[in-house]
Protein backbone atom coordinates (compact mmCIF):
# COMPACT_ATOMS: atom_id res chain seq x y z
CA UNK A 1 0.00 0.00 0.00
CA UNK A 2 1.62 3.18 -0.98
CA UNK A 3 1.70 5.60 1.89
CA UNK A 4 -0.25 8.57 2.03
CA UNK A 5 2.96 11.07 1.84
CA UNK A 6 3.46 10.29 -1.53
CA UNK A 7 0.10 11.42 -2.42
CA UNK A 8 -0.92 14.64 -4.33
CA UNK A 9 -4.31 15.89 -3.84
CA UNK A 10 -4.76 18.84 -6.15
CA UNK A 11 -8.30 21.29 -4.98
CA UNK A 12 -9.70 23.41 -7.57
CA UNK A 13 -11.52 26.29 -6.10
CA UNK A 14 -11.89 29.94 -6.62
CA UNK A 15 -12.38 30.48 -3.22
CA UNK A 16 -9.46 30.96 -1.59
CA UNK A 17 -11.13 30.66 2.12
CA UNK A 18 -11.90 27.65 1.26
CA UNK A 19 -8.33 26.71 -0.33
CA UNK A 20 -6.80 27.43 2.77
CA UNK A 21 -9.13 25.35 4.69
CA UNK A 22 -9.04 22.37 2.90
CA UNK A 23 -5.13 22.56 2.01
CA UNK A 24 -4.13 22.91 5.89
CA UNK A 25 -6.49 20.09 6.56
CA UNK A 26 -5.15 17.74 3.85
CA UNK A 27 -1.19 18.51 4.95
CA UNK A 28 -1.92 18.20 8.49
CA UNK A 29 -3.22 14.83 7.44
CA UNK A 30 0.38 14.52 5.29
CA UNK A 31 -1.27 14.70 1.79
CA UNK A 32 1.02 16.88 -1.12
CA UNK A 33 -1.32 19.74 -2.14
CA UNK A 34 -1.27 21.28 -5.46
CA UNK A 35 -4.22 24.56 -5.57
CA UNK A 36 -5.80 26.12 -8.64
CA UNK A 37 -8.18 28.71 -8.80
CA UNK A 38 -9.98 28.32 -11.76
CA UNK A 39 -10.86 24.99 -14.31
CA UNK A 40 -8.30 26.45 -17.23
CA UNK A 41 -5.46 26.09 -14.71
CA UNK A 42 -6.12 22.94 -13.34
CA UNK A 43 -6.06 20.96 -16.64
CA UNK A 44 -3.03 22.39 -16.97
CA UNK A 45 -1.80 21.47 -14.07
CA UNK A 46 -2.85 17.94 -14.83
CA UNK A 47 -1.08 18.15 -17.81
CA UNK A 48 2.35 18.54 -16.29
CA UNK A 49 2.24 17.22 -12.53
CA UNK A 50 -0.76 14.60 -12.30
CA UNK A 51 -2.17 14.02 -9.12
CA UNK A 52 -3.83 11.46 -7.72
CA UNK A 53 -6.65 12.78 -6.61
CA UNK A 54 -8.47 16.02 -7.72
CA UNK A 55 -11.15 18.01 -4.79
CA UNK A 56 -13.23 20.03 -7.75
CA UNK A 57 -15.43 22.96 -7.56
CA UNK A 58 -18.47 22.98 -9.34
CA UNK A 59 -19.04 26.78 -9.54
CA UNK A 60 -16.02 28.81 -11.05
CA UNK A 61 -15.49 31.67 -13.39
CA UNK A 62 -14.58 30.41 -17.03
CA UNK A 63 -15.04 26.62 -17.29
CA UNK A 64 -17.00 25.09 -14.59
CA UNK A 65 -16.14 22.21 -12.73
CA UNK A 66 -18.44 19.62 -14.72
CA UNK A 67 -16.59 20.90 -18.12
CA UNK A 68 -12.94 20.74 -16.56
CA UNK A 69 -14.45 17.48 -15.16
CA UNK A 70 -15.71 16.44 -18.61
CA UNK A 71 -12.40 17.12 -20.38
CA UNK A 72 -9.99 15.59 -17.75
CA UNK A 73 -11.95 12.45 -18.22
CA UNK A 74 -12.12 12.68 -21.80
CA UNK A 75 -8.27 12.65 -22.19
CA UNK A 76 -6.93 8.63 -22.10
CA UNK A 77 -3.89 10.11 -19.45
CA UNK A 78 -5.84 11.82 -16.95
CA UNK A 79 -9.13 9.70 -16.96
CA UNK A 80 -8.56 7.43 -14.01
CA UNK A 81 -7.60 9.97 -11.43
CA UNK A 82 -10.32 10.35 -9.04
CA UNK A 83 -12.45 13.39 -8.90
CA UNK A 84 -14.22 14.55 -6.27
CA UNK A 85 -16.68 17.68 -6.40
CA UNK A 86 -16.80 20.11 -4.10
CA UNK A 87 -20.28 21.92 -4.19
CA UNK A 88 -22.44 24.14 -1.77
CA UNK A 89 -25.40 22.95 -3.57
CA UNK A 90 -27.42 20.19 -1.71
CA UNK A 91 -29.33 19.97 -4.85
CA UNK A 92 -29.54 16.33 -6.04
CA UNK A 93 -29.20 17.29 -9.72
CA UNK A 94 -26.11 18.66 -9.40
CA UNK A 95 -24.76 16.02 -7.51
CA UNK A 96 -25.96 13.10 -10.13
CA UNK A 97 -25.36 15.23 -12.92
CA UNK A 98 -21.92 15.15 -11.50
CA UNK A 99 -21.35 11.59 -10.74
CA UNK A 100 -22.75 10.74 -13.99
CA UNK A 101 -19.51 12.76 -15.97
CA UNK A 102 -17.36 10.03 -14.00
CA UNK A 103 -17.07 11.69 -10.54
CA UNK A 104 -16.28 9.21 -7.81
CA UNK A 105 -17.87 11.39 -4.76
CA UNK A 106 -18.93 14.52 -3.33
CA UNK A 107 -18.91 16.64 -0.40
CA UNK A 108 -20.27 19.86 0.70
CA UNK A 109 -19.73 23.22 2.00
CA UNK A 110 -19.51 24.05 4.39
CA UNK A 111 -16.99 21.44 5.04
CA UNK A 112 -16.91 18.96 7.94
CA UNK A 113 -12.54 18.63 8.28
CA UNK A 114 -13.25 14.73 9.10
CA UNK A 115 -15.47 14.02 6.69
CA UNK A 116 -13.22 15.62 3.78
CA UNK A 117 -10.38 13.64 5.15
CA UNK A 118 -12.23 9.84 5.22
CA UNK A 119 -13.64 10.67 1.72
CA UNK A 120 -10.17 11.26 0.40
CA UNK A 121 -8.71 8.03 2.03
CA UNK A 122 -11.20 5.70 1.18
CA UNK A 123 -11.13 7.16 -2.61
CA UNK A 124 -7.20 7.31 -2.51
CA UNK A 125 -7.03 3.73 -1.35
CA UNK A 126 -9.58 2.98 -3.75
CA UNK A 127 -8.02 4.22 -6.45
CA UNK A 128 -4.45 2.62 -5.51
CA UNK A 129 -6.21 -1.17 -5.23
CA UNK A 130 -7.67 -0.30 -8.51
CA UNK A 131 -4.19 0.71 -10.27
CA UNK A 132 -2.29 -2.43 -8.75
CA UNK A 133 -5.02 -4.58 -10.18
CA UNK A 134 -4.76 -2.92 -13.00
CA UNK A 135 -1.16 -3.57 -13.23
CA UNK A 136 -1.63 -7.26 -12.31
CA UNK A 137 -3.51 -8.40 -14.66
CA UNK A 138 -1.80 -6.58 -17.72
CA UNK A 139 1.53 -8.53 -16.16
CA UNK A 140 -0.87 -11.96 -15.88
CA UNK A 141 -1.99 -11.03 -19.09
CA UNK A 142 1.43 -10.46 -20.75
CA UNK A 143 2.87 -13.69 -19.12
CA UNK A 144 -0.48 -15.48 -20.27
CA UNK A 145 0.18 -14.65 -24.02
CA UNK A 146 4.12 -15.31 -24.05
CA UNK A 147 3.31 -18.87 -22.70
CA UNK A 148 0.72 -19.49 -25.14
CA UNK A 149 3.43 -18.28 -27.70
CA UNK A 150 6.04 -20.22 -26.14
CA UNK A 151 3.29 -23.16 -26.60
CA UNK A 152 2.56 -22.99 -30.23
CA UNK A 153 6.29 -22.67 -30.96
CA UNK A 154 6.64 -25.77 -28.75
CA UNK A 155 4.04 -27.22 -30.79
CA UNK A 156 4.95 -26.19 -33.91
CA UNK A 157 8.49 -27.61 -33.52
CA UNK A 158 6.99 -31.35 -32.67
CA UNK A 159 4.60 -31.03 -35.68
CA UNK A 160 7.53 -30.44 -37.67
CA UNK A 161 10.42 -32.68 -36.22
CA UNK A 162 7.76 -35.13 -36.30
CA UNK A 163 6.99 -35.01 -40.26
CA UNK A 164 10.46 -34.29 -41.04
CA UNK A 165 11.82 -37.22 -39.02
CA UNK A 166 9.17 -39.55 -40.59
CA UNK A 167 10.07 -38.12 -43.91
CA UNK A 168 14.00 -38.94 -43.51
CA UNK A 169 13.23 -42.34 -42.10
CA UNK A 170 11.18 -42.68 -45.16
CA UNK A 171 14.08 -41.68 -47.45
CA UNK A 172 17.00 -43.09 -45.97
CA UNK A 173 15.11 -46.74 -45.72
CA UNK A 174 14.30 -46.55 -49.36
CA UNK A 175 17.93 -44.93 -49.89
CA UNK A 176 19.28 -47.98 -47.95
CA UNK A 177 16.95 -50.59 -50.41
CA UNK A 178 18.44 -49.07 -53.54
CA UNK A 179 22.10 -48.73 -52.84
CA UNK A 180 22.85 -52.53 -52.20
CA UNK A 181 21.44 -53.64 -55.87
CA UNK A 182 22.44 -50.40 -57.25
CA UNK A 183 26.37 -51.39 -56.07
CA UNK A 184 26.30 -54.77 -57.41
CA UNK A 185 24.82 -53.31 -60.85
CA UNK A 186 27.65 -50.75 -60.82
CA UNK A 187 29.92 -53.21 -59.70
CA UNK A 188 29.25 -55.97 -62.16
CA UNK A 189 28.93 -53.81 -64.90
CA UNK A 190 32.94 -53.35 -64.87
CA UNK A 191 32.96 -56.85 -65.37
CA UNK A 192 30.61 -57.43 -68.14
CA UNK A 193 32.47 -54.77 -70.20
CA UNK A 194 35.16 -57.09 -69.96
CA UNK A 195 33.78 -60.46 -70.75
CA UNK A 196 31.52 -58.81 -73.85
CA UNK A 197 35.17 -57.99 -74.83
CA UNK A 198 36.45 -60.93 -74.38
CA UNK A 199 33.74 -62.40 -76.38
CA UNK A 200 33.91 -60.53 -79.80
CA UNK A 201 37.79 -60.51 -79.27
CA UNK A 202 36.76 -64.82 -79.28
CA UNK A 203 34.26 -64.36 -82.07
CA UNK A 204 36.82 -61.57 -84.21
CA UNK A 205 39.37 -65.07 -83.94
CA UNK A 206 36.30 -67.71 -85.06
CA UNK A 207 36.03 -65.65 -88.13
CA UNK A 208 39.30 -64.90 -88.86
CA UNK A 209 40.82 -68.77 -88.19
CA UNK A 210 37.23 -70.20 -90.44
CA UNK A 211 37.58 -69.25 -93.77
CA UNK A 212 34.62 -71.10 -94.59
CA UNK A 213 31.36 -69.94 -92.93
CA UNK A 214 28.39 -72.05 -92.47
CA UNK A 215 25.51 -70.38 -94.37
CA UNK A 216 23.29 -70.78 -91.19
CA UNK A 217 25.05 -68.99 -89.09
CA UNK A 218 25.99 -66.40 -91.84
CA UNK A 219 22.34 -66.09 -92.40
CA UNK A 220 22.27 -65.76 -88.29
CA UNK A 221 24.91 -62.97 -87.89
CA UNK A 222 22.75 -61.24 -90.49
CA UNK A 223 19.64 -61.48 -88.95
CA UNK A 224 20.67 -59.93 -85.76
CA UNK A 225 22.83 -57.64 -87.43
CA UNK A 226 26.05 -58.43 -85.96
CA UNK A 227 28.17 -55.93 -87.14
CA UNK A 228 26.20 -52.79 -85.97
CA UNK A 229 25.92 -55.61 -82.46
CA UNK A 230 29.67 -55.38 -82.30
CA UNK A 231 29.53 -51.61 -82.08
CA UNK A 232 26.02 -50.84 -80.38
CA UNK A 233 26.84 -53.10 -77.18
CA UNK A 234 30.04 -51.13 -75.68
CA UNK A 235 27.96 -47.75 -76.06
CA UNK A 236 25.04 -49.49 -74.08
CA UNK A 237 27.25 -50.90 -71.30
CA UNK A 238 28.97 -47.37 -70.85
CA UNK A 239 25.58 -45.59 -70.48
CA UNK A 240 24.12 -48.23 -68.34
CA UNK A 241 27.25 -47.01 -65.89
CA UNK A 242 26.56 -43.65 -66.47
CA UNK A 243 23.02 -44.65 -65.26
CA UNK A 244 24.02 -47.18 -62.25
CA UNK A 245 26.42 -43.81 -61.19
CA UNK A 246 23.78 -41.14 -61.36
CA UNK A 247 21.53 -43.36 -59.27
CA UNK A 248 24.05 -44.06 -56.55
CA UNK A 249 24.30 -39.85 -56.65
CA UNK A 250 20.96 -39.50 -56.07
CA UNK A 251 21.02 -42.27 -53.10
CA UNK A 252 23.55 -39.79 -51.79
CA UNK A 253 21.71 -36.96 -51.93
CA UNK A 254 18.64 -38.97 -49.94
CA UNK A 255 20.97 -39.70 -47.27
CA UNK A 256 21.91 -36.06 -47.07
CA UNK A 257 18.37 -35.18 -46.84
CA UNK A 258 17.11 -38.21 -44.64
CA UNK A 259 19.47 -36.55 -41.14
CA UNK A 260 16.75 -34.06 -41.51
CA UNK A 261 16.00 -35.36 -37.58
CA UNK A 262 19.53 -34.78 -36.53
CA UNK A 263 20.73 -31.96 -34.77
CA UNK A 264 23.85 -32.38 -33.97
CA UNK A 265 26.52 -29.53 -35.07
CA UNK A 266 28.71 -30.80 -37.39
CA UNK A 267 31.04 -28.99 -40.34
CA UNK A 268 28.70 -28.74 -43.49
CA UNK A 269 29.33 -28.26 -47.08
CA UNK A 270 26.05 -26.63 -47.85
CA UNK A 271 25.76 -27.00 -51.33
CA UNK A 272 24.95 -30.96 -50.66
CA UNK A 273 22.39 -29.43 -48.51
CA UNK A 274 20.98 -27.28 -51.43
CA UNK A 275 21.07 -30.06 -53.98
CA UNK A 276 19.76 -32.65 -52.18
CA UNK A 277 16.87 -30.43 -51.07
CA UNK A 278 16.09 -29.87 -54.71
CA UNK A 279 16.43 -33.61 -55.46
CA UNK A 280 14.00 -34.02 -53.52
CA UNK A 281 11.54 -31.66 -54.95
CA UNK A 282 12.84 -32.37 -58.62
CA UNK A 283 9.30 -33.96 -59.38
CA UNK A 284 7.67 -31.01 -58.05
CA UNK A 285 10.20 -27.93 -60.07
CA UNK A 286 9.34 -30.01 -63.36
CA UNK A 287 6.75 -28.66 -65.58
CA UNK A 288 3.42 -28.60 -65.10
CA UNK A 289 0.02 -28.49 -67.01
CA UNK A 290 -0.63 -25.24 -65.76
CA UNK A 291 3.20 -23.62 -66.37
CA UNK A 292 6.64 -24.72 -67.44
CA UNK A 293 9.68 -26.36 -65.87
CA UNK A 294 11.15 -24.23 -62.99
CA UNK A 295 14.16 -22.46 -64.10
CA UNK A 296 16.71 -22.95 -60.88
CA UNK A 297 19.51 -20.79 -61.27
CA UNK A 298 22.66 -21.46 -58.94
CA UNK A 299 25.30 -18.89 -57.75
CA UNK A 300 27.27 -20.60 -55.74
CA UNK A 301 30.43 -18.41 -54.03
CA UNK A 302 33.18 -20.26 -52.26
CA UNK A 303 32.10 -21.37 -48.66
CA UNK A 304 34.11 -23.06 -46.39
CA UNK A 305 32.36 -25.83 -44.06
CA UNK A 306 29.67 -24.21 -41.94
CA UNK A 307 29.42 -25.19 -38.74
CA UNK A 308 25.82 -26.03 -38.73
CA UNK A 309 23.00 -29.01 -38.08
CA UNK A 310 22.65 -29.95 -41.45
CA UNK A 311 19.35 -31.97 -41.11
CA UNK A 312 17.73 -28.60 -39.43
CA UNK A 313 19.06 -26.53 -42.21
CA UNK A 314 17.59 -28.52 -45.05
CA UNK A 315 14.25 -28.18 -43.01
CA UNK A 316 15.24 -24.46 -44.39
CA UNK A 317 16.19 -24.89 -47.38
CA UNK A 318 12.72 -27.39 -48.03
CA UNK A 319 10.54 -25.19 -46.54
CA UNK A 320 11.62 -22.23 -48.43
CA UNK A 321 12.26 -23.82 -51.39
CA UNK A 322 8.47 -25.21 -50.86
CA UNK A 323 7.36 -22.17 -50.76
CA UNK A 324 8.70 -20.79 -53.37
CA UNK A 325 7.14 -23.28 -55.64
CA UNK A 326 4.22 -22.65 -54.24
CA UNK A 327 4.25 -18.91 -54.78
CA UNK A 328 5.10 -19.65 -58.51
CA UNK A 329 2.37 -22.82 -59.45
CA UNK A 330 0.26 -20.17 -57.65
CA UNK A 331 1.05 -17.18 -59.46
CA UNK A 332 1.20 -19.36 -63.18
CA UNK A 333 -2.45 -18.73 -64.13
CA UNK A 334 -1.94 -14.30 -64.35
CA UNK A 335 1.20 -14.92 -65.65
CA UNK A 336 1.69 -13.45 -69.63
CA UNK A 337 2.61 -16.19 -72.42
CA UNK A 338 6.24 -15.51 -72.41
CA UNK A 339 6.72 -15.73 -68.50
CA UNK A 340 9.50 -18.38 -67.35
CA UNK A 341 8.80 -19.84 -63.69
CA UNK A 342 12.22 -19.08 -61.75
CA UNK A 343 14.40 -19.55 -58.40
CA UNK A 344 17.86 -17.97 -58.05
CA UNK A 345 19.98 -19.25 -55.45
CA UNK A 346 22.44 -17.29 -54.44
CA UNK A 347 25.31 -18.44 -51.60
CA UNK A 348 28.22 -15.73 -50.65
CA UNK A 349 30.80 -15.14 -47.76
CA UNK A 350 29.71 -11.96 -46.02
CA UNK A 351 32.33 -11.18 -42.86
CA UNK A 352 32.34 -14.21 -40.68
CA UNK A 353 28.45 -14.99 -41.62
CA UNK A 354 27.28 -16.74 -44.91
CA UNK A 355 24.32 -16.00 -46.56
CA UNK A 356 22.24 -18.08 -48.58
CA UNK A 357 19.42 -16.21 -50.93
CA UNK A 358 16.61 -18.31 -52.48
CA UNK A 359 14.69 -15.91 -54.36
CA UNK A 360 11.17 -16.55 -56.87
CA UNK A 361 9.83 -14.26 -59.61
CA UNK A 362 6.15 -13.87 -60.19
CA UNK A 363 5.71 -13.33 -56.05
CA UNK A 364 3.09 -11.07 -54.34
CA UNK A 365 3.56 -10.09 -50.95
CA UNK A 366 0.93 -7.38 -49.45
CA UNK A 367 2.92 -5.71 -46.46
CA UNK A 368 -0.02 -7.30 -44.03
CA UNK A 369 1.38 -10.71 -44.98
CA UNK A 370 4.84 -9.42 -44.67
CA UNK A 371 4.00 -8.55 -41.19
CA UNK A 372 2.70 -11.95 -39.97
CA UNK A 373 5.13 -14.33 -42.23
CA UNK A 374 7.22 -16.01 -39.59
CA UNK A 375 4.29 -16.34 -37.03
CA UNK A 376 3.38 -19.98 -36.22
CA UNK A 377 0.10 -21.01 -37.74
CA UNK A 378 0.26 -18.00 -40.36
CA UNK A 379 -0.79 -18.87 -43.69
CA UNK A 380 -2.36 -17.26 -46.95
CA UNK A 381 -2.83 -21.26 -48.72
CA UNK A 382 -6.09 -22.91 -48.66
CA UNK A 383 -6.93 -25.22 -45.69
CA UNK A 384 -5.07 -29.16 -45.89
CA UNK A 385 -2.32 -27.11 -48.26
CA UNK A 386 -0.79 -24.40 -46.05
CA UNK A 387 -0.09 -25.30 -42.44
CA UNK A 388 1.84 -21.85 -41.67
CA UNK A 389 4.63 -23.62 -39.67
CA UNK A 390 6.91 -23.47 -42.45
CA UNK A 391 8.60 -20.05 -41.90
CA UNK A 392 8.15 -20.12 -38.00
CA UNK A 393 9.80 -23.01 -37.66
CA UNK A 394 12.42 -21.55 -40.36
CA UNK A 395 12.98 -18.72 -38.25
CA UNK A 396 13.62 -20.22 -35.05
CA UNK A 397 16.09 -22.92 -36.09
CA UNK A 398 18.06 -20.31 -38.04
CA UNK A 399 17.71 -17.15 -35.33
CA UNK A 400 17.66 -19.65 -32.26
CA UNK A 401 19.66 -22.55 -33.10
CA UNK A 402 22.26 -21.25 -35.18
CA UNK A 403 22.48 -17.26 -33.69
CA UNK A 404 21.66 -16.61 -37.18
CA UNK A 405 19.33 -14.07 -38.91
CA UNK A 406 16.31 -15.25 -41.20
CA UNK A 407 14.37 -12.20 -43.52
CA UNK A 408 12.09 -11.48 -46.40
CA UNK A 409 13.06 -8.76 -48.84
CA UNK A 410 10.13 -8.24 -51.90
CA UNK A 411 10.98 -6.29 -54.73
CA UNK A 412 8.80 -5.67 -57.44
CA UNK A 413 7.40 -9.52 -58.55
CA UNK A 414 10.47 -10.55 -56.36
CA UNK A 415 10.38 -12.83 -53.47
CA UNK A 416 13.54 -13.27 -51.61
CA UNK A 417 13.98 -14.93 -48.35
CA UNK A 418 17.88 -14.29 -46.94
CA UNK A 419 19.27 -16.81 -44.32
CA UNK A 420 22.59 -15.53 -42.64
CA UNK A 421 24.69 -17.78 -40.51
CA UNK A 422 27.51 -17.47 -38.92
CA UNK A 423 30.28 -20.00 -40.43
CA UNK A 424 31.74 -20.49 -36.61
CA UNK A 425 29.00 -21.23 -34.18
CA UNK A 426 29.61 -19.84 -30.82
CA UNK A 427 26.55 -21.44 -29.48
CA UNK A 428 26.38 -24.58 -30.85
CA UNK A 429 24.10 -26.80 -28.46
CA UNK A 430 26.16 -29.41 -28.85
CA UNK A 431 30.00 -30.32 -28.93
CA UNK A 432 31.73 -29.98 -32.31
CA UNK A 433 31.86 -32.99 -34.36
CA UNK A 434 33.49 -34.40 -37.34
CA UNK A 435 31.79 -34.41 -40.99
CA UNK A 436 30.63 -38.20 -40.46
CA UNK A 437 29.24 -39.16 -44.02
CA UNK A 438 26.76 -41.99 -43.56
N1 LIG B 1 8.02 -17.11 -51.78
C1 LIG B 1 6.86 -16.65 -51.29
N2 LIG B 1 6.07 -15.85 -52.06
C2 LIG B 1 4.90 -15.39 -51.58
N3 LIG B 1 4.41 -15.66 -50.36
C3 LIG B 1 5.14 -16.44 -49.55
C4 LIG B 1 6.40 -16.96 -49.96
N4 LIG B 1 6.89 -17.69 -48.93
C5 LIG B 1 5.99 -17.61 -47.93
N5 LIG B 1 4.93 -16.87 -48.29
C6 LIG B 1 3.76 -16.53 -47.46
O1 LIG B 1 4.04 -16.88 -46.12
C7 LIG B 1 3.01 -17.71 -45.60
C8 LIG B 1 3.58 -18.62 -44.53
O2 LIG B 1 4.49 -19.55 -45.06
P1 LIG B 1 4.78 -20.88 -44.27
O3 LIG B 1 5.12 -20.54 -42.87
O4 LIG B 1 5.76 -21.70 -45.03
O5 LIG B 1 3.37 -21.62 -44.23
P2 LIG B 1 2.54 -22.31 -45.41
O6 LIG B 1 3.48 -22.51 -46.56
O7 LIG B 1 2.08 -23.58 -44.82
O8 LIG B 1 1.44 -21.36 -45.73
C9 LIG B 1 2.44 -18.42 -46.81
O9 LIG B 1 1.13 -18.86 -46.61
C10 LIG B 1 2.54 -17.33 -47.88
O10 LIG B 1 1.46 -16.45 -47.77
MG1 LIG C 1 5.41 -23.36 -46.38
Amino acid sequence: MPTSESDIILIVDDTPTNLAVLSEALTSANYQVAVALDGETALEQVGYKPPNLILLDVMMPGIDGFETCRQLKANPETAQIPIIFMTALSDTVDKVKGLSLGAVDYITKPFQQEEVLARVNVHLELYHLNHNLDRQVKERTAELSEALDSLQKAQVQLVQNEKMSSLGQLVAGVAHEINNPVNFIHGNLSHAKEYIADLLELLRLYQEKTPTVNPDVEAFAEEIDFEFLKEDLPKLLKSMEVGAGRIQGIIKSLKTFSRANETQFESINIHEGIESTLLILSNRIKAKSFRRDIQVKKIYGELPLIDCSSGQLNQVFTNILSNAIDALDESASRQPQDWIPRIDIRTAIEGDQVAITIANNGGTMSPEVQDHLFEPFFTTKPRGKGTGMGLSISHQIITEKHGGQLHCRVEGDRVEFVIEIPIQQTIAPTPHQAKSQS
